[in-house]
């Protein structure tokens, strides 16, 4: 990786961290992110959270090895219990799927009083994330969705409901995102005319089980036709 160069990916995620933030990368890996973060913005401070020992020492590595133990901790730790009692702001957990996203939230709720903004990438089922951010009063101020080496990634923001704000979303908006539904770019159509395949493959499939299960060909047949409603206008 070039010194300060970031992925596609990890530089939108980057691009919605305000100057001067202070901010976890939960499930660090190497700090790429809060490396190249930090490295362009001397104001920034962030911590690394690692739960694993062989990415914990990649990043620990890789923050000494840019002199930046001074913006960034290193800590080893299950999800947002690496926040302490720090007044962290932002809070970027990406590269994962959104079960284990929507669990790392989950279990770590209490941590999230004086928290400003979520930025939030899971590889898949991003449809876990909204429903349990609609469920625990934050809203979606964005969403981006973008291709990179073959791969489609989307990016949730999300920032604390204002007392007086109502957010609902109905299922088809959890399922392809209340922003990226009304943008339709060219990697919202490509994401979404693979899953159609994908779902007509499988529900080809299910016919030939041995046990027909009828709920599941229900929920199918329904997402297909929700499918089928938004590539309608590419
Ligand atoms: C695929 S990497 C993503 C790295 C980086 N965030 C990115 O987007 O490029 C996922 C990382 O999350 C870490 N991880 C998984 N579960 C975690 C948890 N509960 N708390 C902290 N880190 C976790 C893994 O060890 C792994 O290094």
């Amino acid at each position: 990786m070039n010194e300060n160069v970031l992925s596609s990916r990890l530089q939108a995620i980057a691009s919605y961290l305000p100057k001067g933030a202070y901010f976890a990368d939960i499930g660090s890996d190497h700090a790429y992110l809060p490396v190249v973060v930090c490295r362009l913005d001397p104001s920034a401070r962030a911590i690394a959270g690692e739960l694993n020992d062989g990415p914990y020492q990649s990043a620990l590595a890789h923050v000494r090895a840019f002199n930046l133990s001074d913006q960034i901790e290193v800590i080893k730790g299950d999800g947002l219990t690496v926040l302490g009692d720090r007044s962290i702001k932002q809070i970027v957990i990406a590269g994962m799927g959104g079960g284990l996203i929507r669990t790392i939230l989950d279990q770590g709720k209490e941590k999230l009083a004086g928290i400003k903004r979520l930025i939030l990438q899971p590889n898949v089922e991003a449809r876990l994330v909204r429903d349990w951010l609609v469920k625990h009063n934050f809203c979606l101020i964005d969403e981006t969705i973008l291709k990179e080496d073959g791969h489609i990634y989307e990016i949730l923001v999300a920032e604390p409901k204002t007392a007086n704000k109502q957010v609902e979303y109905t299922e088809q908006e959890l399922l392809f995102g209340p922003i990226l539904s009304k943008q339709k770019n060219t990697a919202f159509y490509h994401k979404w005319k693979s899953e159609q395949k994908k779902r007509l493959r499988i529900l080809a499939e299910m016919q030939y089980a041995k046990q027909i299960d009828r709920e599941k060909i229900n929920q199918f047949e329904k997402e297909l036709a929700w499918i089928n409603e938004v590539l309608k206008d590419e």
